[in-house]
């Protein structure tokens, strides 16, 4: 039986390519694109692989993108469950311009799920709930489907005995922790519209993510900071991990490396400090790749030796 498992709604083909200069009106030549499976929960059983964690990934999935996302996790040896769509997945389209070496990311909006496709994702969830430890609930809400999905997902896992993680934002998130969640990873704009009291800081950070505890509404709150690192906070216990310093070359895959970081830790027995250092050295390794790439394995290991000295 599959320990953890990740939940993606919006999945996506991440084809990325690089191309000397962004230049308007001119045909551009790119340099062969690259594809990769993407989307919040599958990024995360990616990393969870990287690690030597094995998870089970469920996700919808349509057309030709969709058959191509399936074989890109068979080549990676990641376990999944696909729900046939009507519509095709989403492709996004990332672009680095060669001379100045800056990003461009273009996200598609999210794949249309109709109804009968949220049944079968929530049935087949609910089949694989029974027996597992971890659901990880990571990503946007596509078209489709009401922002009380999570919420909806909360009550699967409770059933189950299942501790429910879920990084996602806005509405989706708010009804989330309504419902009750075991971890919550808000970076700092999320907590401060889950808090809802105005925008706020690193310093206020630690008080805002008390209160949901206070209220019940989650057992571990934990705030990614960026480059600051991140806030720990559960009933009896706040502590900040600094992150490491390191030569950054791109932030994305940073959320989802992190809280692959933390389940691996806690699905090995490690305390909740000890899952967050793992947490933050995944996230900053993270950074330290180029493009959509996650982290490399050695230098999460090494941060992390690093952090609990
Ligand atoms: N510039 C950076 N330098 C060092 N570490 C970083 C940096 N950016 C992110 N990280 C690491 O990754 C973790 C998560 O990053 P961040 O707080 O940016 O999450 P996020 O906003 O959810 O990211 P994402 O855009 O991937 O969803 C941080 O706690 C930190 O450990
Ligand atoms: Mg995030």
């Amino acid at each position: 039986m599959t320990k953890i498992i990740t939940l993606t709604l919006s999945p996506t083909i991440d084809k990325s390519t690089f191309v000397d200069q962004l230049i308007p009106e001119k045909k551009l030549s790119c340099e062969p694109p690259k594809f990769e499976a993407g989307g919040g929960g599958i990024n995360v059983s990616k990393a969870l692989k990287k690690l030597g964690t094995d998870s089970l990934a469920l996700f919808p999935a349509g057309g030709m993108p969709g058959k191509l996302l399936q074989s890109l996790l068979e080549k990676e040896n990641v376990d999944y469950h696909a729900i046939e769509t009507r519509d095709p997945t989403r492709e996004n389209f990332i672009v680095v311009e060669s001379s100045t070496n800056q990003q461009f990311r273009f996200g598609m909006p999210g794949t249309l799920l109709y109804p009968n496709e949220e049944t079968l994702i929530l049935k087949k969830l609910k089949q694989l709930a029974a027996g597992s430890e971890y659901i990880v609930a990571s990503g946007s809400v596509p078209p489709g489907i009401k922002a009380d999905i999570f919420a909806r997902v909360a009550r699967v896992a409770k059933k189950a005995g299942a501790r429910f993680i879920v990084d996602t934002s806005g509405e989706a998130l708010n009804e989330a922790v309504d419902e009750g969640v075991f971890l919550v990873k808000p970076n700092l704009g999320e907590l401060s519209n889950l808090h809802g009291k105005g925008v706020l800081s690193n310093e206020s950070a630690d008080d805002a993510a008390r209160d949901l505890i206070e209220k019940a509404k989650c057992e571990v709150v934990v705030v990614s900071m960026g480059a600051q690192g991140a806030y720990l906070v559960t009933r009896d216990q706040t502590m900040h991990v600094q992150a490491p310093v390191v030569k950054k070359l791109s932030t994305v895959g940073a959320g989802d490396s992190m809280v692959a970081g933390m389940v691996h830790a806690l699905s090995q027995g490690k305390t909740m400090a000890e899952a967050v250092q793992m947490g933050v050295a995944c996230g900053t390794a993270a950074t330290m790749n180029a493009g959509t790439e996650l982290f490399k394995k050695a230098d999460a290991e090494k941060l992390f030796r690093w952090l609990i000295k």
